[in-house]
């Protein structure tokens, strides 16, 4: 196999969560720089850039360009890479606009570039089986799909109230931010089939100023203890109390996280953030040939979890968030096995998608069909464009929004 040159720009979470797939396969991939103005040296690399513009002005020498800068710094990389000739590895949200989006992948069709988004569900072994046992046709027509994102609350706290994720106006819609990788799954999932009507609910309904208990301060390090104690969302419980977020960070020491609650924007109060989002939202959809798909996001879940269940004309499809069952009408019953071959070799971020989706696309690389490469750019659209229309249809009440492209 051929061995590709990539560099990051934005060497965060994500940004490091791809290039470990070089540190673990070096024979497939090197990084050969990384751009970030604060922490791009926690990516091991030979040249370092402070900002994504000097990177790509210096041309380097790399057959791709992962694009993992926040939201709003997405578009302009990424047309400039086009433009420079580079395939992407380009972190989901496209763009936090649906005009943008198109202009990205428009310019990617002409060129005949890559653009892999970073929709690592699709990698992730159970949704893959999922996929498996659909186009099988054992389980007979797909008829509906009932599917909930239970986001976990400290999750929402971190990312979607306290975090850079938390305000419409700064990053994208939590439609677009949290659920366009659910929205990939089921276009993945019903391939072939188009989503046709998309209708949406949902609120900011518990993140606001007036929940905020008499007395709290501002941040969390500064609040009364009697407050701070009973506090589900402390930043204190969260960082320094437990480690559950600690991956997020690219130093979890002591000191950083107590730096972290102390300074940053992850102490603040979540009832006095600059937040936006919802933090609960539904979205109903119709598919061609009448499928109906319900998805709801809520972030007041004990876990961090996807739940599927899919009815099809033969039997259905259970995934709990860690098992697939699998109920045949005519009897059969049974736990539906990950074949090895969906397994990948590496069970870390994203139950091993992270680190499958890297690997996915060099395989696309390696190819060089053309083809495959504007059908797969041409698809990673469909769960944007069904994210854009649900957040117009909620923030016109619920209407009903048709896609006609
Ligand atoms: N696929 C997924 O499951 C998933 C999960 C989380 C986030 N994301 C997406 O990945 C992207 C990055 O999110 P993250 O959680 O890694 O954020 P992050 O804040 O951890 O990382 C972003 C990095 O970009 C850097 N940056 C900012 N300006 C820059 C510039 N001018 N040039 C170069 N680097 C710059 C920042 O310093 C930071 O290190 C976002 O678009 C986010 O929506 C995807």
């Amino acid at each position: 196999m051929k061995k590709f040159k990539a560099i990051v720009l934005g060497a965060g979470y994500r940004g490091r969560a791809y290039a470990e797939y070089a540190a673990i396969n070096p024979d497939k991939l090197e990084i050969v720089g990384v751009a970030d103005p604060v922490q791009a040296e926690t990516i091991p690399a030979p040249k370092y850039w402070n900002d994504w513009r000097d990177c790509l002005n210096d041309r380097p020498d790399a057959d791709i360009v992962i694009i993992s800068t926040p939201d709003d710094l997405h578009y302009e990389p990424a047309m400039a890479a086009l433009d420079a000739g580079y395939h992407l590895l380009l972190e989901k949200p496209i763009s936090p606009t649906e005009a943008e989006s198109r202009e990205i992948i428009a310019k990617a069709l002409r060129k005949k570039k890559l653009v892999f988004i970073g929709h690592v569900l699709r990698y992730s072994p159970s949704f893959a089986r999922i996929k498996a046992l659909i186009d099988s046709g054992e389980m007979g027509e797909v008829v509906s799909i009932s599917h909930q994102e239970s986001a976990g609350y400290f999750k929402v706290a971190h990312s979607y109230v306290r975090g850079i994720f938390n305000n419409s106006q700064k990053s994208s819609p939590v439609i677009l931010a949290k659920c366009s990788h659910d929205f990939d799954l089921f276009a993945w999932w019903l391939a072939g089939k188009k989503c046709l009507k998309v209708t949406s609910f949902g609120s900011l309904s518990h993140f606001v100023p007036e929940n905020r208990p008499q007395g709290a301060a501002e941040r969390c390090s500064q609040c009364p203890n009697a407050i701070e104690k009973l506090c589900l969302w402390s930043a204190k419980k969260m960082y320094l109390e437990s480690t559950d977020l600690h991956y997020l960070f690219a130093d979890s020491t002591r000191p950083a996280m107590q730096k972290v609650v102390a300074e940053s924007r992850f102490g603040r109060c979540v009832y006095c953030c600059d937040n936006d989002v919802p933090d609960h939202q539904a979205v109903l959809m119709e598919f061609e040939g009448g499928v109906t798909v319900s998805h709801m996001m809520t972030g007041f879940t004990n876990r961090n979890m996807r739940t599927t269940r899919i009815s099809c004309t033969k039997g259905e499809i259970f995934f709990d968030g860690s098992e697939l069952h699998v109920n045949i009408f005519s009897g059969d019953s049974a736990k539906a096995d990950v074949p090895e071959e969906l397994r990948g070799g590496n069970y870390s971020r994203h139950g091993g998608g992270d680190l499958n989706l890297v690997a996915a696309m060099l395989r696309v690389l390696e190819s060089g069909d053309e083809k495959q490469i504007c059908d797969i750019n041409r698809a990673s659209l469909q769960s944007h464009v069904i994210s854009f229309a649900a957040e117009r249809s909620r923030l016109a009440g619920g209407v009903t929004v048709h896609i006609d492209d």
